[in-house]
């Protein structure tokens, strides 16, 4: 991590939780967060769940936001969401382009550059996810992969929507398998994210950019993964789910 960028823990809730247990999940994180200032931390619950989750957080340092949001401002699409829907939850983040939505809905670095520039004309702060398959690392494609997720699904922002960004490195091997990268394989393709921000806008958005890391962080190696220079934060599946582990994700920003 570096000082001149605030850490961002934000627990991605998935397709996960009831009424009763977001609602007792967001009253715990409020509790063991309260005294915690190392970092900026959210919560992602699936939609239904927001307005509850908003009740319970409003007014505290804990943020939230939603998990997708449609391209398109309002309409026939049945089933989707819009940014406008997320604001007025009082929604301050939004996360874009998870592999799961890549993967089971087939969304695109096109539809997530869509989306990106929706949630930023709304003012949402777009969460931004890419990462690499296990076959495509295997193959040496990895910074490929990356190059085209960052070049198409971030191209064309401006400097100043640019720099309301937040990306979210994620090595689809590594969500949900229990097998994280290390952190030096996590740096490599941080370091690299960097870079290629740096050539499409400039090196001071880019050293102002906070890039986390996802797949599989838990209070036992989120210290040492975000400990590395160009780890600011950190995006958490499974072990945001128990406000314990997620709070000892928190403190390892201590
Ligand atoms: P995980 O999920 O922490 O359960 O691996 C991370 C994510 O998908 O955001």
């Amino acid at each position: 991590m570096d000082e001149r960028r605030k850490p961002l823990i934000a627990g991605n809730w998935k397709m996960n939780l009831d009424l009763a247990g977001a609602t007792t999940l967001a009253r715990e994180v409020l509790q063991r967060t309260a005294r915690m200032r190392t970092a900026d931390i959210c919560v992602l619950p699936a939609s239904p769940l927001i307005q509850a989750v908003a009740k319970v957080l409003e007014g505290s340092a804990v943020g939230f936001g939603g998990q997708d949001i449609s391209p398109e401002e309002e309409g026939a699409f049945t089933g989707d969401i819009n940014a406008r829907m997320l604001l007025s939850l009082g929604c301050q983040y939004v996360c874009i382009g998870h592999s799961e939505r890549r993967e089971f809905h087939l969304e695109t670095d096109e539809s997530v550059r869509a989306k990106t520039g929706r949630a930023l004309a709304s003012g949402l702060i777009p969460i931004v996810c890419v990462g690499e398959r296990l076959a495509e690392r295997d193959s040496g494609a990895t910074f490929q992969r990356i190059e085209r997720q960052i070049t198409v699904g971030l191209g064309g922002l401006s400097s100043e929507e640019m720099a309301r960004v937040v990306v979210a490195y994620e090595p689809v091997w590594a969500i949900g398998t229990g097998r994280t990268a290390t952190p030096a394989q996590a740096e490599e393709v941080h370091e690299y994210i960097r870079k290629l921000l740096a050539g499409m806008f400039g090196e001071v958005i880019a050293s102002r950019t906070r890039i986390l890391y996802g797949g599989s962080v838990k209070p036992g190696n989120a210290r040492e993964l975000m400990g590395q220079k160009d780890v600011d934060g950190a995006l958490v599946g499974g072990a945001s789910l128990s406000a314990e582990s997620f709070a000892g994700i928190v403190e390892c920003t201590g």
